[in-house]
Protein backbone atom coordinates (compact mmCIF):
# COMPACT_ATOMS: atom_id res chain seq x y z
CA UNK A 1 0.00 0.00 0.00
CA UNK A 2 1.50 3.59 -0.93
CA UNK A 3 0.21 5.69 2.13
CA UNK A 4 -0.98 8.88 1.41
CA UNK A 5 -0.22 12.35 3.13
CA UNK A 6 -3.10 13.44 5.21
CA UNK A 7 -4.77 16.27 4.71
CA UNK A 8 -6.63 18.60 7.05
CA UNK A 9 -8.32 21.47 5.91
CA UNK A 10 -5.40 23.79 4.18
CA UNK A 11 -2.31 21.33 5.64
CA UNK A 12 -0.59 18.55 3.77
CA UNK A 13 1.54 15.94 6.29
CA UNK A 14 2.97 14.12 4.05
CA UNK A 15 3.74 11.32 6.09
CA UNK A 16 0.07 10.26 7.66
CA UNK A 17 1.43 9.75 11.47
CA UNK A 18 0.88 11.91 14.10
CA UNK A 19 3.19 11.81 17.40
CA UNK A 20 0.29 11.46 20.40
CA UNK A 21 0.67 14.21 22.91
CA UNK A 22 2.78 13.03 26.14
CA UNK A 23 2.87 14.19 29.42
CA UNK A 24 4.58 15.76 31.77
CA UNK A 25 6.87 16.66 29.52
CA UNK A 26 7.74 13.61 27.54
CA UNK A 27 6.35 15.04 24.11
CA UNK A 28 7.98 18.86 24.15
CA UNK A 29 9.47 21.22 21.67
CA UNK A 30 12.46 18.51 20.87
CA UNK A 31 10.22 15.55 19.78
CA UNK A 32 7.23 17.37 18.20
CA UNK A 33 10.03 19.74 16.48
CA UNK A 34 11.78 16.59 15.20
CA UNK A 35 8.33 14.84 13.97
CA UNK A 36 6.81 17.36 12.11
CA UNK A 37 10.01 18.07 9.98
CA UNK A 38 10.34 14.53 9.28
CA UNK A 39 7.14 15.20 7.71
CA UNK A 40 4.42 14.00 10.55
CA UNK A 41 2.88 15.84 12.71
CA UNK A 42 4.61 16.27 16.31
CA UNK A 43 2.42 17.51 19.15
CA UNK A 44 3.42 18.67 22.35
CA UNK A 45 1.71 18.08 25.41
CA UNK A 46 0.38 21.26 27.89
CA UNK A 47 0.42 18.94 30.74
CA UNK A 48 2.18 20.43 33.61
CA UNK A 49 5.04 21.69 30.59
CA UNK A 50 6.41 23.66 32.76
CA UNK A 51 7.62 21.58 35.15
CA UNK A 52 11.22 22.34 35.36
CA UNK A 53 10.57 26.34 34.44
CA UNK A 54 11.84 28.79 37.23
CA UNK A 55 8.60 29.40 38.80
CA UNK A 56 7.12 26.87 38.59
CA UNK A 57 6.82 25.45 42.08
CA UNK A 58 5.20 29.00 43.14
CA UNK A 59 2.53 29.56 40.04
CA UNK A 60 2.53 26.57 38.12
CA UNK A 61 -0.13 28.22 35.56
CA UNK A 62 2.18 31.01 34.89
CA UNK A 63 5.01 28.44 34.31
CA UNK A 64 2.90 26.16 32.20
CA UNK A 65 1.99 29.16 29.73
CA UNK A 66 5.27 30.54 29.72
CA UNK A 67 6.73 26.85 28.77
CA UNK A 68 4.01 26.74 26.39
CA UNK A 69 4.62 29.81 24.23
CA UNK A 70 8.64 28.28 24.51
CA UNK A 71 7.82 25.00 23.09
CA UNK A 72 5.59 25.86 20.36
CA UNK A 73 8.17 28.66 19.29
CA UNK A 74 10.83 26.07 19.56
CA UNK A 75 9.30 23.13 17.70
CA UNK A 76 8.14 25.58 14.96
CA UNK A 77 11.81 26.38 14.61
CA UNK A 78 13.22 22.70 14.89
CA UNK A 79 10.04 22.07 12.00
CA UNK A 80 11.60 24.54 9.68
CA UNK A 81 7.73 25.99 9.79
CA UNK A 82 6.08 22.60 9.01
CA UNK A 83 2.82 22.43 11.21
CA UNK A 84 3.05 21.77 15.05
CA UNK A 85 0.41 20.78 17.29
CA UNK A 86 -0.38 20.64 20.76
CA UNK A 87 -2.46 18.39 23.34
CA UNK A 88 -4.35 19.96 25.50
CA UNK A 89 -6.12 17.35 28.08
CA UNK A 90 -9.76 18.47 29.19
CA UNK A 91 -9.34 17.55 32.50
CA UNK A 92 -6.63 20.45 33.15
CA UNK A 93 -7.27 23.01 35.02
CA UNK A 94 -6.38 26.31 33.01
CA UNK A 95 -7.70 24.42 30.15
CA UNK A 96 -8.88 27.83 27.99
CA UNK A 97 -5.20 29.38 28.69
CA UNK A 98 -3.34 26.57 27.48
CA UNK A 99 -5.51 26.73 24.42
CA UNK A 100 -5.72 29.92 23.40
CA UNK A 101 -2.02 30.73 24.77
CA UNK A 102 -0.57 27.42 22.36
CA UNK A 103 -2.32 29.19 19.50
CA UNK A 104 -0.97 32.70 20.15
CA UNK A 105 2.19 30.77 19.86
CA UNK A 106 1.54 29.32 16.40
CA UNK A 107 0.23 26.15 17.27
CA UNK A 108 -1.50 24.87 13.34
CA UNK A 109 -3.42 22.16 15.52
CA UNK A 110 -5.03 21.53 18.66
CA UNK A 111 -5.85 17.91 19.81
CA UNK A 112 -8.26 17.90 23.04
CA UNK A 113 -9.31 14.48 25.05
CA UNK A 114 -8.95 12.93 28.86
CA UNK A 115 -13.02 14.62 28.51
CA UNK A 116 -15.18 15.73 26.93
CA UNK A 117 -13.87 19.26 24.63
CA UNK A 118 -17.02 20.52 24.52
CA UNK A 119 -15.86 24.29 24.19
CA UNK A 120 -13.12 24.09 22.26
CA UNK A 121 -14.42 25.50 18.95
CA UNK A 122 -15.64 28.57 21.43
CA UNK A 123 -11.28 28.90 22.02
CA UNK A 124 -10.28 28.70 18.30
CA UNK A 125 -13.10 30.39 16.35
CA UNK A 126 -11.84 32.85 13.85
CA UNK A 127 -8.07 31.80 14.60
CA UNK A 128 -7.39 28.86 11.88
CA UNK A 129 -6.13 26.70 14.48
CA UNK A 130 -7.57 23.11 13.08
CA UNK A 131 -9.22 20.98 16.40
CA UNK A 132 -9.30 17.34 16.55
CA UNK A 133 -11.18 15.66 19.60
CA UNK A 134 -10.16 12.54 21.10
CA UNK A 135 -12.49 9.62 21.29
CA UNK A 136 -12.76 6.17 22.12
CA UNK A 137 -17.02 5.48 21.12
CA UNK A 138 -19.20 6.06 19.09
CA UNK A 139 -21.19 7.48 21.58
CA UNK A 140 -18.20 10.22 22.45
CA UNK A 141 -18.26 11.07 18.80
CA UNK A 142 -22.09 11.47 18.70
CA UNK A 143 -21.77 13.83 21.50
CA UNK A 144 -19.06 15.55 20.88
CA UNK A 145 -20.14 16.61 17.16
CA UNK A 146 -23.80 17.40 17.98
CA UNK A 147 -22.86 19.65 21.08
CA UNK A 148 -20.18 21.70 18.24
CA UNK A 149 -22.95 21.74 15.67
CA UNK A 150 -25.85 22.75 18.01
CA UNK A 151 -23.80 25.19 19.72
CA UNK A 152 -21.01 26.52 17.24
CA UNK A 153 -22.42 25.49 14.51
CA UNK A 154 -18.81 23.93 13.04
CA UNK A 155 -17.21 20.71 13.08
CA UNK A 156 -14.26 19.06 13.62
CA UNK A 157 -10.95 19.33 11.00
CA UNK A 158 -10.85 15.91 12.17
CA UNK A 159 -11.01 13.13 14.61
CA UNK A 160 -8.79 10.52 16.75
CA UNK A 161 -10.14 7.75 17.81
CA UNK A 162 -7.65 6.13 20.22
CA UNK A 163 -8.61 2.48 20.98
CA UNK A 164 -7.97 0.09 24.18
CA UNK A 165 -4.11 -0.68 23.59
CA UNK A 166 -3.10 3.08 24.16
CA UNK A 167 -0.47 4.44 26.69
CA UNK A 168 -1.53 6.52 29.50
CA UNK A 169 -5.03 7.92 30.29
CA UNK A 170 -7.75 5.47 28.55
CA UNK A 171 -11.34 6.34 27.70
CA UNK A 172 -12.83 3.21 28.77
CA UNK A 173 -14.11 1.44 32.04
CA UNK A 174 -10.89 -0.71 33.57
CA UNK A 175 -12.76 -3.49 33.38
CA UNK A 176 -13.37 -3.04 29.91
CA UNK A 177 -9.54 -1.94 28.63
CA UNK A 178 -8.69 -5.68 28.18
CA UNK A 179 -12.02 -6.78 27.47
CA UNK A 180 -12.15 -5.60 24.40
CA UNK A 181 -10.91 -7.52 21.19
CA UNK A 182 -9.38 -6.73 18.26
CA UNK A 183 -12.35 -7.45 16.24
CA UNK A 184 -14.07 -5.57 18.05
CA UNK A 185 -12.56 -2.39 18.11
CA UNK A 186 -11.84 -2.77 14.93
CA UNK A 187 -16.25 -2.41 14.06
CA UNK A 188 -16.34 0.45 16.80
CA UNK A 189 -13.79 2.39 14.66
CA UNK A 190 -15.84 1.89 11.50
CA UNK A 191 -18.79 3.21 12.86
CA UNK A 192 -16.91 6.15 14.37
CA UNK A 193 -16.02 6.62 10.44
CA UNK A 194 -19.85 6.58 9.53
CA UNK A 195 -20.53 8.84 12.43
CA UNK A 196 -18.16 11.32 11.64
CA UNK A 197 -19.01 11.09 7.54
CA UNK A 198 -22.70 11.75 8.55
CA UNK A 199 -20.81 15.80 10.14
CA UNK A 200 -18.91 15.62 6.91
CA UNK A 201 -21.73 15.79 4.64
CA UNK A 202 -23.59 17.88 6.70
CA UNK A 203 -21.10 20.53 6.67
CA UNK A 204 -19.65 19.67 3.29
CA UNK A 205 -16.03 19.08 4.34
CA UNK A 206 -13.54 15.66 4.65
CA UNK A 207 -13.30 15.24 8.07
CA UNK A 208 -10.36 13.07 8.39
CA UNK A 209 -9.95 10.31 11.04
CA UNK A 210 -6.88 9.25 12.76
CA UNK A 211 -6.40 6.20 14.94
CA UNK A 212 -4.36 5.39 17.91
CA UNK A 213 -3.46 2.74 20.17
CA UNK A 214 -1.32 0.11 19.45
CA UNK A 215 0.08 0.99 16.26
CA UNK A 216 3.38 -0.41 16.18
CA UNK A 217 4.55 -0.92 12.25
CA UNK A 218 3.72 -0.11 9.03
CA UNK A 219 1.48 -2.92 8.80
CA UNK A 220 -0.55 -1.67 11.60
CA UNK A 221 -0.87 1.53 9.73
CA UNK A 222 -2.22 0.15 6.62
CA UNK A 223 -4.96 -2.04 8.87
CA UNK A 224 -6.15 1.21 10.43
CA UNK A 225 -6.07 2.60 6.67
CA UNK A 226 -7.98 -0.26 5.35
CA UNK A 227 -10.44 0.22 8.11
CA UNK A 228 -11.21 3.77 6.52
CA UNK A 229 -8.67 6.00 8.56
CA UNK A 230 -6.63 8.50 6.62
CA UNK A 231 -3.51 8.27 9.07
CA UNK A 232 -2.44 6.98 12.32
CA UNK A 233 -1.46 8.79 16.00
CA UNK A 234 1.88 6.77 17.83
CA UNK A 235 3.18 7.58 21.27
CA UNK A 236 4.66 5.07 22.51
CA UNK A 237 7.08 4.17 19.56
CA UNK A 238 8.52 7.50 19.70
CA UNK A 239 9.53 7.51 23.69
CA UNK A 240 12.50 5.36 21.95
CA UNK A 241 14.21 8.22 20.19
CA UNK A 242 17.27 10.34 20.71
CA UNK A 243 15.02 13.41 20.52
CA UNK A 244 12.15 12.72 22.85
CA UNK A 245 12.40 15.03 25.73
CA UNK A 246 12.02 12.30 28.30
CA UNK A 247 15.52 11.81 30.15
CA UNK A 248 17.50 8.44 29.41
CA UNK A 249 16.53 6.19 32.29
CA UNK A 250 12.70 6.94 31.31
CA UNK A 251 13.53 5.41 27.77
CA UNK A 252 15.36 2.73 29.20
CA UNK A 253 12.04 1.09 30.70
CA UNK A 254 10.81 1.14 27.52
CA UNK A 255 13.55 -0.51 25.81
CA UNK A 256 13.48 -3.47 29.44
CA UNK A 257 9.95 -3.62 29.58
CA UNK A 258 8.50 -6.62 28.54
CA UNK A 259 5.26 -7.68 27.66
CA UNK A 260 4.07 -8.90 31.33
CA UNK A 261 5.55 -5.88 32.88
CA UNK A 262 2.10 -3.52 31.76
CA UNK A 263 -0.50 -2.96 34.14
CA UNK A 264 -3.74 -0.54 34.03
CA UNK A 265 -3.68 1.74 37.29
CA UNK A 266 -6.13 3.66 38.37
CA UNK A 267 -5.64 7.45 37.57
CA UNK A 268 -6.80 10.81 40.38
CA UNK A 269 -8.33 11.64 36.57
CA UNK A 270 -10.66 9.50 37.40
CA UNK A 271 -9.44 7.45 34.30
CA UNK A 272 -7.61 4.10 33.97
CA UNK A 273 -4.22 4.59 32.88
CA UNK A 274 -1.84 1.58 31.27
CA UNK A 275 1.72 1.95 32.65
CA UNK A 276 4.15 -0.20 33.19
CA UNK A 277 5.14 -2.28 36.22
CA UNK A 278 7.66 -0.49 39.30
CA UNK A 279 8.13 -0.10 42.42
CA UNK A 280 5.38 3.05 42.64
CA UNK A 281 3.24 1.19 40.86
CA UNK A 282 3.48 -2.00 43.76
CA UNK A 283 3.29 0.75 46.18
CA UNK A 284 0.30 2.49 45.03
CA UNK A 285 -2.11 -1.12 44.48
CA UNK A 286 -0.70 -2.05 48.54
CA UNK A 287 -1.55 1.57 50.05
CA UNK A 288 -2.35 5.24 48.60
CA UNK A 289 0.39 8.27 49.48
CA UNK A 290 -0.76 10.92 51.10
CA UNK A 291 -0.63 13.72 48.90
CA UNK A 292 1.66 16.59 50.61
CA UNK A 293 1.02 19.64 48.34
CA UNK A 294 -1.13 20.37 45.59
CA UNK A 295 0.25 21.41 42.35
CA UNK A 296 -2.91 22.31 40.28
CA UNK A 297 -3.17 20.58 37.67
CA UNK A 298 -6.65 18.92 37.56
CA UNK A 299 -9.89 20.61 37.09
CA UNK A 300 -11.70 17.95 39.31
CA UNK A 301 -9.41 16.48 41.82
CA UNK A 302 -9.69 16.55 45.91
CA UNK A 303 -5.79 16.07 47.15
CA UNK A 304 -7.29 14.31 50.59
CA UNK A 305 -9.03 11.63 48.79
CA UNK A 306 -6.96 10.54 45.72
CA UNK A 307 -4.70 7.71 46.27
CA UNK A 308 -1.39 9.51 45.07
CA UNK A 309 -0.51 12.87 43.41
CA UNK A 310 -0.66 12.66 39.25
CA UNK A 311 1.61 15.34 39.30
CA UNK A 312 4.20 14.31 41.46
CA UNK A 313 4.52 10.80 39.93
CA UNK A 314 4.41 12.09 36.48
CA UNK A 315 7.66 14.49 37.48
CA UNK A 316 9.15 11.46 39.03
CA UNK A 317 9.44 9.85 35.82
CA UNK A 318 10.04 12.49 33.44
CA UNK A 319 13.42 13.24 35.97
CA UNK A 320 14.49 10.05 36.24
CA UNK A 321 13.13 9.15 39.91
CA UNK A 322 11.50 5.90 38.76
CA UNK A 323 11.22 3.95 41.45
CA UNK A 324 8.37 6.74 42.57
CA UNK A 325 7.32 8.22 39.12
CA UNK A 326 4.28 6.36 37.06
CA UNK A 327 5.56 5.65 33.64
CA UNK A 328 2.52 5.46 30.95
CA UNK A 329 3.11 3.61 27.93
CA UNK A 330 0.99 1.87 25.21
CA UNK A 331 0.19 -1.94 25.09
CA UNK A 332 2.92 -2.53 22.87
CA UNK A 333 5.89 -1.45 24.57
CA UNK A 334 7.42 -4.79 25.09
CA UNK A 335 8.30 -4.93 21.51
CA UNK A 336 10.72 -1.82 22.07
CA UNK A 337 14.36 -2.54 21.99
CA UNK A 338 16.26 0.03 20.86
CA UNK A 339 16.60 4.01 20.97
CA UNK A 340 16.76 5.16 17.45
CA UNK A 341 16.63 8.83 15.48
CA UNK A 342 13.25 10.34 14.62
CA UNK A 343 14.33 10.02 11.33
CA UNK A 344 15.04 6.46 11.41
CA UNK A 345 11.57 5.58 13.22
CA UNK A 346 9.95 7.56 10.48
CA UNK A 347 11.21 6.15 7.79
CA UNK A 348 10.59 2.52 9.53
CA UNK A 349 7.01 3.22 10.04
CA UNK A 350 6.42 4.26 6.23
CA UNK A 351 8.45 2.17 4.70
CA UNK A 352 9.88 4.63 2.77
CA UNK A 353 6.94 4.66 0.66
CA UNK A 354 6.87 8.33 1.44
CA UNK A 355 10.17 10.22 1.04
CA UNK A 356 10.66 13.69 2.88
CA UNK A 357 12.80 16.28 1.07
CA UNK A 358 14.68 18.17 3.64
CA UNK A 359 14.48 21.77 4.32
CA UNK A 360 17.93 22.97 5.24
C1 LIG B 1 3.91 8.49 28.26
C2 LIG B 1 2.57 8.83 27.67
C3 LIG B 1 1.97 10.02 28.01
C4 LIG B 1 0.74 10.40 27.42
N1 LIG B 1 0.22 11.61 27.71
C5 LIG B 1 -0.91 12.03 27.08
C6 LIG B 1 -1.41 13.35 27.27
O1 LIG B 1 -0.81 14.19 27.96
N2 LIG B 1 -2.58 13.69 26.66
C7 LIG B 1 -3.26 12.80 25.85
O2 LIG B 1 -4.33 13.14 25.33
N3 LIG B 1 -2.77 11.55 25.63
C8 LIG B 1 -1.63 11.16 26.20
N4 LIG B 1 -1.11 9.91 25.92
C9 LIG B 1 -1.75 9.07 24.88
C10 LIG B 1 -1.03 9.23 23.51
O3 LIG B 1 -1.11 10.55 23.04
C11 LIG B 1 -1.51 8.28 22.41
O4 LIG B 1 -2.78 8.59 21.92
C12 LIG B 1 -1.49 6.80 22.78
O5 LIG B 1 -0.47 6.50 23.67
C13 LIG B 1 -1.31 5.99 21.51
O6 LIG B 1 -1.02 4.67 21.78
P1 LIG B 1 0.48 4.07 21.62
O7 LIG B 1 1.27 4.64 22.74
O8 LIG B 1 0.26 2.60 21.72
O9 LIG B 1 1.01 4.48 20.26
C14 LIG B 1 0.10 9.52 26.50
C15 LIG B 1 0.70 8.30 26.21
C16 LIG B 1 1.93 7.95 26.76
C17 LIG B 1 2.57 6.65 26.37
Amino acid sequence: MILQPLKIGDLTIQRPIIQGGMGVGISRSSLAGAVSYEGGLGIISTAQIGYDEPGFDTDQNKANLEAIRKHVKRAKEISHGRPVGVNVMVALKNYEAHVRTAIEAGADVIISGAGLPVHLPKYTKGTGCKIAPIVSSVKAAELILRNWEKKYNCTADFVVIEGPKAGGHLGFKKEQVTLISDDEYDSEIKSIIKTVKLYSSKFNKEIPVVVAGGIFDYNDICHAISLGASGVQIASRFVATYECDACDEYKQTYIDAKEDDIVIVMSPVGMPGRAIENEFVRRIKENPISVSRCFNCLEKCNPAKVPYCITKALINAVEGNLDEGLIFAGSNVGRINKIVSVHELMDELVKESIKVSNIA
